[in-house]
């Protein structure tokens, strides 16, 4: 009999204090409508001090969990994806939340695919599941973004938010889930959006810390080229490969940047209006947790019913992008 993956559980966590554009104002020379008019962002979520991204990851797996119905024990495995661990790679922020969530023992790892990579960790659950290694499997996308951005530097701060998501994905004989999948990357993109010092070409000095290069920087107008262009077309690949139309589906859940590069792909991207979920204006871009996050919510609005198709299209620093087409178990 054929083992297919189903999302079982879902979970958010989003810390409670709000950053708006307004609040913005005071810190650098920026305004409310030139955010807004720019990238659709009104306000953000930041972490609290010593509030780390294994915590709110763990906090929005334990949501998923509950929802699923298991016991932590039951996790084989989990994935992690996030650019903002509680550590510089060393150890993985999964081992962290695995000790966090009181599991005894399980495969944990950190997946790198910036805000790509909760694509890429839902289609990676999937395989271990469908080859029969896994039951259960929790993919969480959590970030921190704000403890990397360079509060004075006004074309990066205004843009990013923190939060977390978390999705059980278990082994079911229910029909669906997984369709089709495309996943890319493109190095040569590499320094339109990186942190330039810390990793091993550029070692921790005092001049890399003097030199502000542990903070996020961006190249937005390459970004944006790229991510206008590799929305629609990561869309349509995967369909294709899934051998279903635009027009069959019924929740769109592109990566939470910008509304304008999802608007400048609305029309090549031909799903019907309300298809495509937006909530980038409430929690600027919390990277790989975007797309978790804004599929909580759709679920809780109940937009998905058994047989639905989902799609989600996440594309990122690397450059990297990723889709996947799901058919909703219920
Ligand atoms: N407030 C006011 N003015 C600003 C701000 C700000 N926060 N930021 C930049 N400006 C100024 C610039 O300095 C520039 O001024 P100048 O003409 O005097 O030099 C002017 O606004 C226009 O700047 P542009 O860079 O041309 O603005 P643009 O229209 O390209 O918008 C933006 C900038 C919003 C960053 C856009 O390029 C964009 O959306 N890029 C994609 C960013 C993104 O989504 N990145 C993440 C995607 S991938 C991932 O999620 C990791």
């Amino acid at each position: 009999m054929s083992v297919f993956a189903e999302i079982a559980g879902w979970g958010m966590f989003l810390p409670d204090k709000i950053l708006s554009n307004h609040d913005l104002e005071k810190m650098v020379d920026t305004s409310d409508e030139w955010i807004r008019s720019r990238s659709g962002i009104s306000e953000r979520r930041v972490v609290a001090e010593g509030e780390t991204t294994s915590a709110i990851a763990t906090a929005a797996a334990r949501e998923a969990i509950s929802r699923a119905g298991i016991d932590p024990q039951e996790i084989d495995l989990i994935i992690l994806a996030t650019g903002t661990g509680d550590y510089p790679g060393i150890p993985a922020t999964a081992c962290l939340v695995q000790h966090q969530l009181g599991i005894k023992s399980c495969g944990a790892f950190d997946l790198a695919a910036a805000c790509s990579g909760f694509v890429y960790g839902l289609v990676t659950a999937t395989q271990f599941i469908q080859n029969g290694a896994c039951r259960n499997v929790l993919v969480i996308g959590a970030e921190t973004l704000t403890k990397i951005l360079d509060w004075t530097d006004r074309t990066t701060c205004v843009l990013f938010g923190d939060g977390a998501g978390a999705m059980v994905v278990r082994a079911t004989e229910k029909e669906g889930g997984l369709l089709s999948f495309v996943l890319g990357s493109d190095g040569s993109g590499a320094e339109h959006l990186y942190v330039p010092a810390g990793g091993s070409k550029t070692p921790t000095s005092h001049e890399s810390v003097e030199q502000r290069q542990h903070y996020i920087k961006m190249n937005g107008k390459e970004v944006f080229k790229f991510a206008s262009r590799i929305l629609p077309r990561a869309f349509h690949q995967a369909l294709d490969k899934a051998g279903i139309r635009p027009e069959e589906v019924d929740l769109l859940v592109p990566h939470q940047a910008n509304t304008r590069i999802i608007d400048s792909a609305r029309q090549n991207l031909a799903v019907p209006k309300d298809a495509i979920y937006v909530n980038v204006d409430r929690y600027g871009n919390t990277s790989a947790a975007s797309i978790p996050v804004a599929l909580c919510e759709a679920i809780e609005e109940g937009r998905l019913k058994p047989g639905s198709i989902l799609a989600m299209v996440a594309f990122g620093a690397g450059l990297t992008w990723g889709s996947a087409i799901w058919r909703w178990q219920g």
